[in-house]
């Protein structure tokens, strides 16, 4: 009998999408953007030589999806029309060696690095890396975020993307909601496990709507992101815990599926 592929180089799937192989390339930013966030030619190099190298699935670089959710310089933006058609040409090149790419879509909140960006939080916490210091979002920001993560999606499936990847790890706006920590509201947004979980339901369902109910939704889910881990307790972890099993339990539909689950980033120059 000849000898059977290794399992990780079986297909595999994400709901109704095939995968060639589980070989999956982790968000990494790449910030090879244009000053003002859109893809360029170093960019459909890079990916194009990841998927001609082999990976079955490409998570991309971690990409902004309103102008206030911006991390750093060269970073890649979904918040404007316009940026569908240079991505495209991304997405393109990726299909063309048989390889699947997803958007990653994230909010940087109060770790954003931009100095001419105020940055926004659940609540006024220091940011725990950097601790710039962020304004409370309010109602009205609260909702235009959540329509922010709803077009980007949009815009990635029009781009092409197979796919779309929630970041709510390594300490950025969707964590910031579901951390005890940064979450210090008393409202529909914080307070317990489920109303600081909610944040990130919203924004899921809002894409879902955005997108239809056959595009894949993944998503990073960390635990404890930035929080050096000799601060946080047992209640703490339990908090978070709790949060996401919530999520994990929603009603059929309103879940999210964690392909990548990353439990613990501290320090460093974090993305
Ligand atoms: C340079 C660099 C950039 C990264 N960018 C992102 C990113 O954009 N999005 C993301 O979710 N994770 C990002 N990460 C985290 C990686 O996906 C991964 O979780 C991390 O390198 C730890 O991998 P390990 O658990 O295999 O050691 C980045 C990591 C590095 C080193």
């Amino acid at each position: 009998m000849p000898p059977q592929p290794h399992a990780f180089m079986r297909p595999g799937n994400i709901g109704g999408l095939v995968v060639k192989n589980r070989l999956i390339r982790a968000a990494t930013s790449e910030t090879m953007a244009t000053a003002s966030g859109e893809a360029t030619d170093e960019l459909v190099r890079l990916y194009s030589d990841l998927a001609r190298g082999g990976a079955g699935l490409i998570i991309t670089g971690h990409i902004y999806v309103e102008p206030r959710g911006q991390y750093e310089p060269r970073q890649l933006g979904l918040d404007r029309d316009e940026r569908v058609a240079p991505l495209a040409r991304v997405t393109d090149a990726v299909h063309r060696h048989g390889g699947r790419i997803f958007a990653e879509l994230s909010h940087a909140g109060s770790q954003s690095l931009i100095p001419e960006i105020v940055p926004l939080a659940p609540s006024i916490v220091p940011n725990a890396i950097f601790a710039r210091p962020p304004v409370e979002m309010t109602k009205a920001d609260i909702g235009d975020v959540i329509a922010g993560f709803a077009d980007a999606a949009a815009r990635a499936q029009r781009a092409g993307f197979d796919g779309v990847h929630l970041h709510s790890g390594n300490g950025y706006l969707l964590s910031q909601f579901n951390s005890p920590f940064a979450n210090r509201r008393d409202d529909h947004w914080g307070g317990d496990p489920q109303r600081r979980a909610r944040f990130i339901l919203e924004v899921y369902r809002a894409m879902r709507r955005a997108t239809g109910v056959d595009f894949p939704v993944t998503a990073r889910l960390g635990l404890a992101d930035a929080v050096d881990n000799a601060a946080v307790g047992n209640w703490e972890r339990m908090q978070v815990s709790r949060g996401w099993e919530l999520i994990f339990s929603a009603p059929r539909g309103a879940g999210i599926n964690p392909v990548l689950k990353h439990a613990r980033y501290i320090g460093g120059s974090s993305s």
